[in-house]
């Protein structure tokens, strides 16, 4: 979102809408020669982005956690398809100039020329890179003017028992929720996506909107997001409210402190083969550069 500021107004006859800058990064993947320009705006790709290979479209939305669907890997996608997701709205509110129900195409509008692809790598115990398309979630939350008062950004899922076979059993305090201190919200890592692979966004992975937080463990990224509350507190949130010794607020990925039940040193590669070796996790996720200063002085042992 580089210097894109949300009052500039998108030149009419360069607007796209979401759905074909979408289809300009489909067409360029499958090495169509049509819409060029589209194509080179939808193909921009974050100077942040890994050169790692991405994993296999199979991979990405075959192996889930979407625990509204199921406890098992492979239960997003038997169950995911369900899901409605339009009309699609994000309320937003809190500490907030602007608060509001948001449609989710007046969210995209001033996004589309600069929406770009973030390769980023995700680890839980396994790792995967992932090639999203997405924005910088910062461009949002001045777009809605956050309050000097506010120091933390709170994130629920949709709450949709009909739809959604996991939110009818037990296990987890519905709706899934997450949070993030307003430095690491407003940090050009972080961001808002909308697809993966040129693609709209499946919906075992979080369509049609989902946070990706690639410093931190996979379950801090969020999926299909209704709600963004601005706060001073911080907030509750879904893993530390369930098991507040094993999941932090902060979940950095870091090789040098372990989950009470095991090491967090290494990681499976998905994709790798079932006889790869595991690999060394980098702290902050390969990411130490550019987050390593938000945490200068705290002790990550304890603020985990
Ligand atoms: N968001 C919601 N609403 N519900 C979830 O169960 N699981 C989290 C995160 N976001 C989850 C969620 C976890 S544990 C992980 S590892 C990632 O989503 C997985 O994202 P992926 O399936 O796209 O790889």
């Amino acid at each position: 979102m580089r210097n894109l500021l949300w009052s500039q107004v998108t030149p009419k006859e360069m607007f796209l809408n979401r759905r074909s800058v979408i289809a300009g990064a489909a067409a360029l993947g499958a090495g169509f020669a049509g819409a060029p320009a589209l194509a080179k705006i939808a193909a921009k790709q974050s100077a942040f982005s890994t050169s790692a290979k991405p994993n296999s479209l199979e991979d990405i939305t075959n192996y889930n956690n979407f625990y509204e669907f199921g406890w098992d890997k492979s239960d997003p996608r038997k169950h995911a398809g369900k899901l409605s997701v339009d009309p699609w709205s994000i309320e937003i509110g809190g500490m907030v100039d602007r608060p509001g129900s948001y449609p989710l195409d007046d969210i995209l509008k001033p996004v589309t020329l600069e929406e770009r692809i973030y390769r980023f790598r995700c680890v839980e115990a396994w790792a995967m890179v992932i090639p999203w398309i997405g924005f910088e979630l910062r461009a949002l939350l001045d777009r809605v003017g956050v309050q000097p008062s506010a120091k933390y950004v709170a994130f629920e899922t949709l709450y949709r028992p009909e739809e959604m076979p996991g939110q009818r059993a037990g296990g987890i305090d519905w709706p899934y929720r997450e949070g993030l201190r307003l430095d690491e919200a407003m940090n050009p890592l972080t961001i808002l996506a909308t697809g993966l692979y040129g693609e709209e966004m499946p919906k075992q992975n979080g369509a049609p909107i989902r946070l990706v937080v690639p410093w931190k463990y996979g379950f801090k990224s969020i999926k299909s997001i209704v709600k963004i509350t601005l706060t001073d507190k911080e907030p509750a949130t879904t893993w530390k409210s369930l098991q507040p010794r094993e999941y932090g607020f902060y979940a950095n990925v870091n090789p040098e402190v372990d989950h009470p039940r095991w090491s967090q040193a290494t990681e499976r590669k998905i994709g790798a083969g079932l006889f790869a070796p595991r690999e060394p996790t980098l702290k902050f996720n390969g990411y130490e550069e550019q987050v390593a200063a938000l945490y200068s002085g705290m002790d990550l042992a304890k603020n985990y």
